[in-house]
């Protein structure tokens, strides 16, 4: 590799500093959270912004302007809505560039060039692009119907900044993967819609397992990529926060709610958090 390629792969390019800066935020986020309860910021709106779903439960008393921002969680939806669409169409414009040659549009051109898009050749990069950005697709598409089908959401909100990032974040991702491409069931009785201790599989060990199974869907892209890939690893480092975030977030409000909760039973990392 040129001494100008390596420079390209250690540059903080805008993309980079977006996925750096989240990562941080989560991280303080969870620091903050791990401090003991005297000590922890009482801030509603801080509390308001990190919690969603069931565990806003488990927070401060909300007072009433906070929950003028309520939006309900069932609009998840909406966030795999816009990824099946904007991940479908970038997916569709480099299956047309890599196997017709044709140009991607000059505006979606633009857009990738003020985000830096790496600068360095490589067929396989191309093609690792190309599976990363079908395994995105397919997992929004498997998302979407989950949402729509499957999960049974109750009552619970999420914040309207929540919502806002949860719109803009697929387009992101999507835009983050293609920025590495080289240029130049819901059909059970449902009982209740209350909360329960969820028991089995990977819930025997961690309180979050689905938080889990999202950190390694993103290692696994990362793996596609070629594991060097320090734009994708910076993803997999906020996703890795966020989720963590929630993780122990779902954990606190397990604790408090069940006395009987498992003991053993680690957050977001088996036997170790
Ligand atoms: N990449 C990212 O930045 C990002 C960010 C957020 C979420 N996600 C992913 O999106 C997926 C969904 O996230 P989520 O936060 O909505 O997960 P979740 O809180 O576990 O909720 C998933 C479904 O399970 C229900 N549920 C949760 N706890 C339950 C319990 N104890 N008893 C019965 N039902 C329960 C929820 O109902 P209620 O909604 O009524 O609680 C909802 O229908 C996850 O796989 C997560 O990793 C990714």
């Amino acid at each position: 590799m040129t001494p100008r390629a390596e420079a390209e792969l250690s540059a903080l390019n805008p993309l980079r500093a977006l996925w750096l800066t989240l990562a941080a935020a989560f991280l303080l986020s969870l620091l903050l959270q791990l401090l003991p309860p005297g000590l922890l910021p009482g801030c509603a709106i801080f509390q308001d912004l990190i919690r969603y779903g069931k565990t806003k439960f488990g927070g401060p008393p909300r007072p009433a302007a906070c929950r003028a921002f309520d939006v309900p969680k069932r609009y998840f939806s909406h966030f795999y809505i816009i990824s099946v669409l904007w991940n479908g169409f970038l997916l569709w414009c480099l299956i047309q560039s890599l196997f017709l040659e044709a140009p991607f549009p000059s505006w979606l051109h633009g857009l990738l060039r003020i985000l830096r898009a790496a600068q360095f050749q490589g067929g396989e990069l191309a093609l690792s692009t190309f599976l990363v950005l079908v395994f995105l697709w397919l997992h929004s598409v498997r998302r979407l119907f989950e949402c729509l089908y499957v999960s049974v959401f109750s009552s619970v909100m999420i914040h309207i900044v929540q919502y806002c990032f949860g719109l803009v974040y697929y387009v992101l991702v999507g835009l983050t993967v293609l920025s590495q491409v080289p240029m130049d069931g819901r059909n059970g009785v449902v009982i209740h819609c209350n909360h329960r201790i969820p028991f089995g599989d990977w819930f025997e060990y961690v309180s979050s397992p689905n938080y889990l199974a999202e950190l390694m869907i993103y290692i696994s892209m990362a793996v596609t990529f070629g594991f060097h890939n320090l734009t994708w690893w910076l993803v997999v480092t906020y996703v890795f926060f966020s989720q963590a975030l929630s993780a122990f977030l779902s954990h606190q409000f397990y604790k408090g709610k069940f006395v009987s909760y498992p003991k053993h039973r680690k957050a977001f990392l088996p036997f170790l958090f």
